[in-house]
């Protein structure tokens, strides 16, 4: 696909997809959504890929949130649709990549900018990094998932009192309520992710989708995590890299994914 709002390149088994619209602080319009989408499938089924890293151009923002020009004009049943198709197309889709996604957060993360980067499997923000769900300030409320997953992520009070106040949080704050793993200057954020992510590809890539898998199972609905971990770890014993890994080990030797 020939993308007009992202960049894509993979290095050393790590894809790094970056949204490309600084001017617009990398706002996510309809376009971008069905880019992210494209991009993220290609990715997840890329044998080159093992780590997915995402961020937004420029210095200034990771995302500012979804494209508020695009939804002005709706009506209810086009604001329920926007919700419904984003979190299809990309925010529940990311969630459930069987290859992690770590989001660098660079900038502002507002709206759906915090919302995507909650959607990816853990954060690292710059310490220049802003973040906050400001929707209540425009008439509406976060629909890109993050109702759900910041009160998952740092409780029910936090997140209360993020979403009513529309405030922003800065990186130390971020990372006190467990909103992003690591705080780093901006210009260490790529060598930062790349880091972990190095030490995410020694391991089985078959048992780290698996593991995404039986974390989200946790926080759906109706679902038992349990039994979804017994599952997958049933699952992880008919797959070449148990063997791989098992051998390894009683060889003395470093398995080789
Ligand atoms: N949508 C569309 N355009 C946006 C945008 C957004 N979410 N955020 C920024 N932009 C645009 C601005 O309109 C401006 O474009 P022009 O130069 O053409 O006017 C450009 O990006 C630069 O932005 P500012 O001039 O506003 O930059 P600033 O430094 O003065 O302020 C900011 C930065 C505080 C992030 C401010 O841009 C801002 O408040 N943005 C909106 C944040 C927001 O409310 N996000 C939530 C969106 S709603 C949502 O996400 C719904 C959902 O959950 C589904």
């Amino acid at each position: 696909m020939n993308y007009q709002n992202l960049l894509i390149t993979t290095q050393d088994a790590i894809s790094t997809i970056t949204i490309n619209r600084p001017k617009k602080l990398n706002a996510l319009n309809s376009a971008t959504i069905q880019e992210l989408h494209h991009a993220f499938e290609h990715c997840n089924t890329d044998p080159q890929t093992r780590v997915i890293l995402l961020l937004g151009s420029g210095d200034k923002a990771f995302v500012a949130g979804a494209d508020i020009k695009e939804f002005a004009d709706f009506s209810e049943e086009k604001g329920r649709e926007l919700a419904q198709k984003g979190q299809e197309l990309l925010f529940d889709f990311v969630a459930n990549l069987e290859t992690p996604v770590i989001a660098l957060i660079n900038g502002f993360a507002l709206g759906g900018g915090l919302e995507l980067a909650m959607a990816a499997h853990f954060r690292i923000a710059s310490d220049t990094a802003k973040m906050g769900l400001p929707e209540v300030s425009l008439g509406v409320i976060p629909g890109y998932g993050g109702t759900q997953r910041l009160p998952q992520l740092i409780g029910k009070g936090r997140a209360m009192e993020m979403i009513m106040t529309g405030g922003m949080i800065d990186a130390s704050q971020a990372m006190e309520y467990g909103l992003v793993n690591h705080v780093v200057t901006l210009d260490e954020l790529v060598d930062c992710a790349k880091g972990i992510a190095s030490k995410i590809i020694k391991n089985s890539p078959n048992a780290i989708g698996q593991a995404i898998g039986a974390i989200n199972a946790g926080f759906e609905d109706g679902i038992d995590g349990f039994q979804k971990e017994i599952n997958a770890f049933g699952h992880c014993f008919g797959t070449p890299d148990f063997i791989e890994g098992t051998t390894a080990f009683l060889e003395k030797r470093k398995a080789n994914f």
